[in-house]
């Protein structure tokens, strides 16, 4: 997320301000209370014959998948909360949060589909928690169900939420986390924001973007559901009376209406995307090769004739196939009973657990590859033009509603690299900020900003910040000015970045 600043702030403005921390974040952060449960209270029966043999909440050996999972419990805030602007003669003015949709049915289908339990959202799990906030959650989400029944959901992409599991749809798991979400960054950054009480003005100062898919859309009114919480009289279901944009690309690359950006025809990158996806072979690996035929095998439907071939999945949606079996706690699925018993195979945990380890060690060789980064640059370009114009705009709360695609492009860019796939519920913020006083000619008037991925302040991974002169504030010269153990990236100087880092990585004459 980047948040900005401004300068020119009325005093009172200012000391309301300082009434409550500031930040704005997505994060997923661990609870360290969770040994407190006895672990047969988490352990769901599924037949009269098989419980689920993983634990996922108490096998700190499956931390990683956790957390793409995104359980309630483990949203949590982070670094948004640890600046104090305030203190700084600073006053935050916006934030603008990227966020990756919540937890969905796979992208393709799967044998046994109708079998997984889309609908769990753990709401019950939490409540033996005794997490308030996230016991609030469930109150929030039968109201928002019952409410987007009711609005003309044709904005919501003409898709009701269902019980069961669809192929790319946004569960009622998913729309917990952005109901949580949104409900704790109301509670660190309402305040600061300053946000009109008044209904027509108070939705001037919102702005939604999604793409094409329904599970954007419906992930942005969660969320604005969860932060408004039904204040101010906010109907978040009516998009057409709010300022509302859908983006036709996931890389919200559209830039002033035109795709000039979106580079759709480019020839040269397509032969790049396709020399990234041929890293992603592991043909040379016998065993591995083995393994995931096998585990292709389980998890093709049965109607499907050539299986193996007309149904190749990539390696990361295999991964995704087995998560939406992981994040519901459900049973990995078995080989279905043919002939003879004997040949009755499951999928394991340490099968996933080998998946998630091959995209790891591919996230670690993408993040030095330069051809990633150049295709991380043509695919976020538009948007981070769009960013900057957010950025100046009037707007206090911008959300880009996308995909782990998004994340992941420009978290390379600006120098974050996620090395797994974003977790869904990822948040990536930019609270900006600007100074109101004259402590400092140099920075006065100019727009700050601090980036907040998923708790973790992340700002200073931003390469121009990575040469910060520690001890000397306020520094001219410098392209990020650091406030004691925070640092702030200069608006002026995160525009000549993307400029000049984009005519660098631009290297394809015919697009
Ligand atoms: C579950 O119980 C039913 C009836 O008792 C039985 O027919 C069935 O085979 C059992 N299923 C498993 C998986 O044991
Ligand atoms: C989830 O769906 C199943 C079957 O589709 C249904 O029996 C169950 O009641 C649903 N659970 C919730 C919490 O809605
Ligand atoms: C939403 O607002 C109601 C009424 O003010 C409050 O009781 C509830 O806790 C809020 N929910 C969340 C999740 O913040
Ligand atoms: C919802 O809106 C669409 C487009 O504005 C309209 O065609 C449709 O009739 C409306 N449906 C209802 C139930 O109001
Ligand atoms: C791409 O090129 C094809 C044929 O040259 C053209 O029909 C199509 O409109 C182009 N698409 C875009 C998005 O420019
Ligand atoms: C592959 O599996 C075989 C038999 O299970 C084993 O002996 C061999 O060491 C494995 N190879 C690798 C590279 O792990
Ligand atoms: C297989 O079944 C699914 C769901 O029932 C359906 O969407 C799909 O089109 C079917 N595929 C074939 C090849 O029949």
């Amino acid at each position: 997320m980047l948040t900005l600043f401004d300068y020119n702030v009325s005093r009172v403005n200012f000391l309301l301000i300082c009434l409550v921390p500031l930040m704005i974040i997505l994060s997923i952060a661990f609870r360290t209370n969770v040994d407190n449960l006895h672990e047969n209270d988490l352990i769901v029966e599924h037949s009269n014959k098989t419980s689920i043999n993983y634990n996922l909440k108490f096998d700190p050996k499956l931390n990683g998948l956790r957390k793409y999972c995104s359980f309630l419990d483990d949203i949590e805030i982070g670094d948004e909360d640890t600046f104090n602007y305030c203190g700084y003669n600073l006053q935050l003015n916006k934030i603008i949060i990227l966020i990756r949709h919540g937890d969905r049915g796979p992208l393709k289908n799967v044998r046994n589909l109708e079998k997984i339990p889309c609908n769990r959202t753990h709401l019950y799990e939490v409540n033996r928690l005794n997490d308030e906030r996230t016991f609030g959650i469930s109150t929030l989400l039968s109201k928002f169900i019952a409410r987007s029944s009711v609005y003309n959901s044709s904005f919501l992409g003409a898709v009701l939420m269902s019980d069961g599991c669809t192929p790319g749809l946004l569960t009622k798991f998913g729309l917990s986390q952005h109901l949580k979400l949104g409900s704790l960054l109301n509670r660190v950054y309402r305040p600061k924001l300053n946000m009109d009480s008044d209904l027509p003005n108070l939705v001037k100062q919102i702005r939604i973007n999604t793409t094409p898919y329904p599970r954007t859309i419906q992930s942005a009114l969660a969320f604005l559901y969860g932060f408004f919480n039904e204040t101010n009289n906010l109907n978040v279901f009516d998009l057409s009376s709010m300022n509302y944009h859908q983006f036709s690309s996931v890389y919200f690359c559209d830039y002033h209406n035109t795709h000039e950006y979106c580079f759709h025809n480019c020839t040269e990158m397509e032969e790049l995307q396709k020399k990234i996806y041929n890293t992603f072979s592991y043909d040379h690996d016998k065993n591995f090769t083995k393994m995931i035929k096998q585990v292709e095998n389980i998890i093709e439907p049965n109607n499907v004739s050539n299986p193996i071939g007309s149904y190749k999945r990539s390696i990361v949606s295999i991964f995704d196939t087995l998560n939406s079996f992981i994040c519901h706690q459900e049973q990995l699925p078995c080989q279905q009973n043919t002939a003879d018993d004997d040949n009755n195979k499951c999928i394991e945990m340490e099968n996933v657990e080998q998946i998630f380890t091959f995209i790891n060690d591919l996230g670690h060789k993408l993040m030095h590859s330069e051809d990633q980064h150049r295709i991380s640059w043509m695919q976020s370009y538009g948007f981070l033009l769009n960013i900057i114009d957010t950025i100046k705009s009037t707007e206090k709360l911008s959300i880009f509603s996308g995909h782990d695609l998004t994340i992941h492009s420009l978290a390379t860019v600006i120098g974050f690299v996620e090395r797994n796939i974003p977790p869904y519920a990822s948040r990536f913020m930019n609270p900006s900020s600007s100074s109101s006083s004259s402590s400092s000619s140099s920075i006065n008037n100019e727009k700050l900003l601090r980036i907040i991925y998923n708790g973790n302040d992340v700002t200073e991974t931003f390469p121009l910040c990575n040469s910060i002169v520690n001890d000397e504030q306020f520094n001219d010269d410098e392209n990020c000015i650091q406030f004691d153990h925070q640092i702030l990236i200069k608006l002026t100087s995160l525009e000549n970045f993307i400029h000049t880092k984009f005519v660098e990585h631009y290297l394809f004459e015919n697009c």
